[in-house]
């Protein structure tokens, strides 16, 4: 029996993987915000995690927690996602999505990598963005003080993950962790978010076109069991794509992830 651990693992995509491996007999730690949607995971016979993963603080609550409550982890699957249309700053003084989207991507899965090491064929798999064209980190601004726009938001949270998969393998040479960056297409999950009107219009019309989840759980089901071997790989789907845009992104991830670890020292 493998331990899954799935951030948004309480609707869209990641309750979709929830249900896909519980049903293979595999122990399942859905991680979300709501507790009631935890609890009908819960009577499925998921653990639920109730955290909200914009908080650094409560990213590093759920490490411990995972770490003291579970062995080894086979596989650490990240989709918690929320669109806002109007820019939210965290308690702690994070711009939303970067913070949900990106930072917590990063604390889990740095912050997990020796439970991850201890399954046999541990996998980190991020559903995010690789292969869609997308904005350069904001350097100066990376959290949207200026020119907030919640689809550039996501875009840019989309590159920083791209970035992440890239540093994560370039700073643990050993791991046997393999990294995927999986981008699933259109998907009609549940859009969690804020939507201003047109927005909202938009994502409507979007989901009556989109693919249902059921049908692409399992493209995404056979990238954590059978990953590729490279420490680091991307996916439009089931297609294999290039995980960098250009030579310049080595140098981009090393300069966010040294961004990143200054930002989270505070
Ligand atoms: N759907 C698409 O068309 C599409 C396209 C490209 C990429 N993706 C990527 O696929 C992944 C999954 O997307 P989805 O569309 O399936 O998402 P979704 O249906 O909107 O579900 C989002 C999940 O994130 C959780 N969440 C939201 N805010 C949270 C917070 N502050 N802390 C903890 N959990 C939080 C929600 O749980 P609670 O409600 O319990 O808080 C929910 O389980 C995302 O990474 C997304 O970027 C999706």
């Amino acid at each position: 029996m493998r331990t899954i651990v799935i951030t948004g693992g309480t609707d869209g995509l990641g309750a979709g993987l929830a249900r896909h491996y519980l049903a293979q007999g595999d122990a399942v730690v859905a991680i979300g915000r709501s507790e009631d949607k935890g609890a009908s995971l819960a009577r499925l016979g998921a653990h639920f995690i109730g955290a909200d993963l914009s908080l650094v603080a409560e990213n590093r609550r759920v490490i411990d927690l995972l770490a003291s409550r579970f062995g080894a982890i086979d596989a650490l699957i990240m989709c918690a996602r929320y669109f806002r249309s109007r820019r939210h700053e965290t308690p702690e003084g994070f711009e939303a999505c970067f913070a949900l989207e990106y930072l917590s991507r990063f604390q889990l899965s740095h912050g997990l990598l020796d439970r991850l090491e201890a399954a046999p064929a541990p996998v980190v798999l991020n559903v995010s963005g690789p292969g869609a064209p997308k904005p350069e980190i904001r350097w100066d601004d990376p959290g949207f003080h200026r020119g907030y726009s919640g689809m550039e938001a996501q875009f840019h949270a989309g590159r920083a993950n791209d970035l992440l998969g890239l540093s994560f393998a370039a700073e643990h040479p050993d791991a046997r962790t393999r990294y995927v960056l999986v981008n699933p297409g259109s998907i009609a999950s549940s859009f969690a978010g804020e939507f201003d009107p047109a927005t909202a219009a938009l994502v409507e019309r979007m989901k009556r076109t989109a693919t249902p989840v059921d049908r692409i759980v399992p493209h995404l089901a056979a990238l954590v069991d059978a990953p590729p071997a490279d420490p680091v790989s991307a996916f439009a789907i089931n297609r294999r794509i290039d995980h960098r845009t250009s030579a310049a992104d080595d140098h981009a991830a090393t300069r966010l992830h040294r961004l990143t670890t200054e930002l989270l020292r505070h």
